[in-house]
């Protein structure tokens, strides 16, 4: 089926399309009217469309049994610790996306690099066969860290590097742009993990002062749409994202730190996790937020070989 088999679109409106990205069916069906409206479309153009598209892969209502079905293709991505993996009902999911969030030092990065090299692994050992794309915001991604953690579950260190797709994204617009890029990659190289590191700094960057918040938390919004729809639901893939904490000082009680970004990005986040460190390589792992899993918690090592359970893995996180 080309473009212009849908309804309302002509030439002109299919070459407007394809410049903007909009190159499939699949990727029309999955944006939202104010995407289009933004490449010049009108409001009414772009909802009759969006519908054809919908229409055409017959998205909208699903039976229940449709939709057991599409649960049923969930994947579940190991940590490489097995508590980790339990705390999330047997790994990270696929379908979803897993927002982490914490202190510097926590483990963050740590865990992105570790699931960037895991989901190489095959299905029987945890993995999901899969490559890897990561958007690195910070800086922060280490090609040898990622050689490390290779050799420590048996995998060849530079077939695994040379299936992870690394970009760093200069600023929020280029991060945006680059979460499309990374749909067309996931469709075209089997890729079942994005990781974006971080998610929200150069968001929290460029949009201070209370005036720019409501811009910021609207982009923030159509950024997760694209993790969420584009990538995590229309290709079976796990998003992984970052999130800084910020101090609280109104909280008297409890730990004074909420994530960055506020409820857009807790809203958007199937799975929120909370890490924070502890004596030495130790790290806690708090499940904050999740559709079908008991809150708790858990303790995990970063060791020279990657994520792994603690040495005194039945120790009671405090
Ligand atoms: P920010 O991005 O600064 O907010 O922090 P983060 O949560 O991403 O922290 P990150 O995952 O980078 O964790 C850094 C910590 O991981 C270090 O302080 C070390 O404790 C540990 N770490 C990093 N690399 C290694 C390594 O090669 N071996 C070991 N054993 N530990 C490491
Ligand atoms: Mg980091």
């Amino acid at each position: 089926m080309e473009l212009e088999d849908l309804d309302g679109v002509g030439e002109a409106i299919a070459e407007k399309l394809k410049e903007a990205g909009y190159d499939n069916i699949e990727a029309i069906a999955a944006a939202s009217i104010g995407e289009l409206k933004d490449i010049g479309l009108t409001e009414a153009a772009a909802q009759k469309i969006v519908a054809s598209a919908r229409q055409s892969l017959q998205m909208g209502f699903e039976s229940g049994l449709d939709f057991l079905e599409k649960r049923k293709q969930v994947g579940k991505l190991t940590t490489g610790s097995k508590e980790l993996d339990a705390l999330f009902g047997g790994g990270i999911e696929t379908q979803a996306i897993t927002e982490l969030f914490g202190k510097f030092g926590s483990g963050k990065t740590q865990l992105g690099h570790q699931l960037a090299v895991n989901v190489q692994l095959p299905v029987e050992k945890g993995g999901l066969g899969g490559g890897a794309v990561y958007i690195d915001t910070e800086n922060t991604f280490r090609p040898d860290r990622i050689q490390q953690m290779a050799k420590a579950v048996k995998l060849d260190p530079n077939e695994v590097l040379g299936n992870i797709q690394i970009a760093r994204a200069y600023n929020s617009d280029h991060q945006m742009l680059l979460a499309e890029k990374a749909a067309e990659i996931v469709k075209e190289k089997n890729v079942k993990i994005v990781v974006v590191d971080s998610l929200v700094a150069h968001f929290r960057a460029e949009y201070t002062g209370r005036g720019t918040l409501a811009d910021r938390q609207q982009k923030l919004n159509r950024h997760m749409h694209v993790l969420q729809r584009k990538i995590a639901d229309l290709h079976n893939a796990a998003v992984i994202v970052t999130n800084q904490v910020m101090s609280r000082p109104d909280i008297l009680f409890g730990d004074p730190t909420s994530p960055v970004g506020g409820n857009i990005v807790g809203h958007h986040s199937t799975f929120r996790v909370y890490l924070r460190k502890s004596k030495g390589t130790k790290r806690i792992a708090a499940l904050i937020d999740s559709p079908n899993m008991p809150e708790g918690e858990c303790v995990f090592e970063v060791t020279t070989d990657g994520i792994k359970d603690s040495k005194e893995p039945k120790e009671k996180a405090k």
